[in-house]
């Protein structure tokens, strides 16, 4: 069905494929995170339409380097990256967004033979599907609508093809490194045999270069963490004043990792779904962690989710880090 369909139109993208996450799981998961001890929003729930804009536009702020240095690495080692891999690949792209670095890696491989990109945001997706239809006529597209950090079984998209999974953005650190270990392993069996990994990771650097990337001047990332409150406000009836909550980022060393939060700025309650929940001065709503990783370290955690790494890209000024790594299907002992 969705070969012919492309055979009428190869610029058109495949529908969208939706597996992902309704109203009630918003509201069971803020209402669980807001009843522990240090409150916490799963960052996931950033990215609602609103949310996925703010994201790209922190993409373009001058102190957030990740995106730009990790669009020149692939950018300028796109050749080697192509001459590591398969031809006739199928591409899954985890976290699509909009899509803007695929065309990088596009660049370099010949002839991929389908492209997946997956993403919680529908809006994202619509853009991410059409840009790669329009940019690369030919092209399999099949956009799949699902929060990743589920179980995932993909639709069958050229089943035969060699899968290369790309998660660029250093997503990687927004799980604890154990999390992250697990869901690399998930990875390992969602690329299957043949399969490999393309993914950018953010290196452990200068505290004060890591938390202006997180609290830009201009206040694009406050706007985006103040976001999820607007959300709640909209999408589950929450009562939240945007006024008295303030975004904080900050560089914890002993973790390797930049912590976000929304910090109450005074004593008071608020409304969820029905359900009352009091801040003290100060008190704080944990919603993202960006753990960073030493090349080597990174390694390290790949290899013991069954990973073999096979390059690794880094910038002169060793700002951010792109591995290419194969399946090793077996997981060396930890
Ligand atoms: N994956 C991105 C990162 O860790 C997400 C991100 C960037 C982010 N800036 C943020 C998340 C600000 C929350 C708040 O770099």
């Amino acid at each position: 069905m969705r070969d012919r369909a492309r055979d009428a139109d190869s610029t058109a993208p495949g529908e969208i494929v939706g597996l992902g996450p309704g109203e009630r799981e918003l509201r069971d998961a803020v209402l669980a995170g807001l009843s522990t001890a240090q409150k916490q929003i799963p960052c996931k729930f950033l990215y609602d339409d609103r949310g996925a804009e703010l994201f790209e536009a922190i993409c373009d702020v001058d102190e957030y380097y990740p995106t730009r240095t990790e669009i020149g690495l692939l950018a300028r080692h796109c050749d080697e990256i192509a001459a590591a891999l398969e031809p006739g690949l199928a591409i899954v792209d985890l976290g699509s967004g909009s899509a803007r670095k695929l065309d990088e890696l596009l660049a370099g491989l010949c002839r991929p033979a389908a492209y997946a990109p997956i993403d919680i945001c529908r809006e994202s997706l619509r853009a991410a599907a059409h840009r790669a239809a329009s940019r690369h006529p030919g092209l399999h597209v099949v956009p799949v609508c699902a929060d990743y950090t589920e179980p995932l079984e993909l639709p069958d998209v050229f089943p035969e093809a060699p899968r290369l999974l790309f998660f660029p953005g250093s997503t990687i650190g927004n799980f604890r490194p154990g999390e992250a270990r697990r869901f690399l392993s998930r990875l390992g069996e969602l690329a299957g045999p043949r399969g490999a990994l393309l993914i950018g990771v953010d290196t452990t650097k200068d505290p004060q270069i890591l938390e202006a990337a997180y609290d830009d001047r201009k206040g694009v990332t406050a706007a985006f963490n103040l976001n999820v409150l607007a959300r709640l406000n909209r999408e589950l009836g929450a009562d939240f004043d945007l006024g008295a909550f303030s975004h904080r980022a900050v560089y914890n060393a002993a973790r390797a990792c930049v912590e976000m939060h929304l910090v109450s700025k005074r004593a008071q309650r608020a409304r969820v779904a029905g359900a009352s929940f009091s801040f003290r001065e100060g008190e704080t709503i944990h919603t993202e962690n960006s753990f960073k990783y030493a090349p080597r370290h990174f390694a390290r955690l790949a290899r013991a989710a069954g990973w073999a790494p096979a390059r690794c890209f880094i910038d002169d000024q060793g700002l951010f880090s792109v591995h290419l790594l194969r399946f090793a299907e077996r997981a060396a002992p930890s």
